[in-house]
């Protein structure tokens, strides 16, 4: 259709004839009539779809997994000399490194005991002896098959030592004994 139109075009005096007879045909073939074609120019100007607002991402406490909600515990019974403050900072200290073997909150893992119950392998669970056992580590484990490095192989101060025991006995002394 549209190759015939155009060879009719060529004679001078055909011209006049094919060129309405061109739009006419075009006009016909004309994309987004109510026939159900498609409107070629309406994305450009269509508004901008409006973004949802992305909601704040959750609190990041350092040393809880990503997302997690690290909870406080909000020790009751704790030795002389050992503050609520030691124990949210041996919180934050003990998931840098000791989380890995004994599990977000103590809960333990393959490679570790819980450290959130009464039972104990190594020591009775006093205060002085969490601080000694963080210190040493455990080369010889009772159960687990690996060992655990001293201070678990992070690298702490004296103050940070007890601030972790401190969070390791309030674990572990959650029911008041
Ligand atoms: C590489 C893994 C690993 C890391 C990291 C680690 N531990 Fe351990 N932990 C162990 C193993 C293994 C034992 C001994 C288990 C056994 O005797 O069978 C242990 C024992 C303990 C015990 C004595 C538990 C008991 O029942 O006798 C405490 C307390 C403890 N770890 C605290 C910590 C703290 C606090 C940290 C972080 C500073 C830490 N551990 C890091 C593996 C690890």
């Amino acid at each position: 259709m549209k190759a015939d139109v155009f060879r009719r075009r060529r004679p001078a005096g055909a011209a006049w004839l094919a060129l309405p007879a061109a739009l006419a045909l075009l006009a016909g073939c004309q994309p987004g009539d109510a026939k159900g074609g498609f409107q070629k120019v309406v994305y450009r100007n269509e508004a901008q779809v409006p973004r949802a607002a992305f909601p704040d991402p959750p609190p990041v406490t350092p040393g809880a997994s990503a997302g997690g909600v690290a909870v406080r515990i909000v020790a009751t019974n704790l030795p002389g000399g050992v503050t609520q403050a030691m124990v949210d900072e041996g919180q934050d200290l003990y998931g840098t490194v000791c989380a890995a073997c004994h599990g977000q909150n103590g809960t333990g893992s393959a490679a570790a005991p819980a450290l959130n119950d009464a039972a104990w392998l190594n020591i009775s669970g006093q205060y002085p002896e969490i601080i000694t056992i963080i210190n040493n580590g455990v080369a010889a484990p009772k159960q687990f098959p690996g060992m655990m490095p001293p201070k678990g192989g992070g690298s702490f101060d004296d103050a940070q030592v007890r601030a972790i025991a401190a969070y390791v006995f309030a674990l572990s002394h959650q029911g008041g004994a």
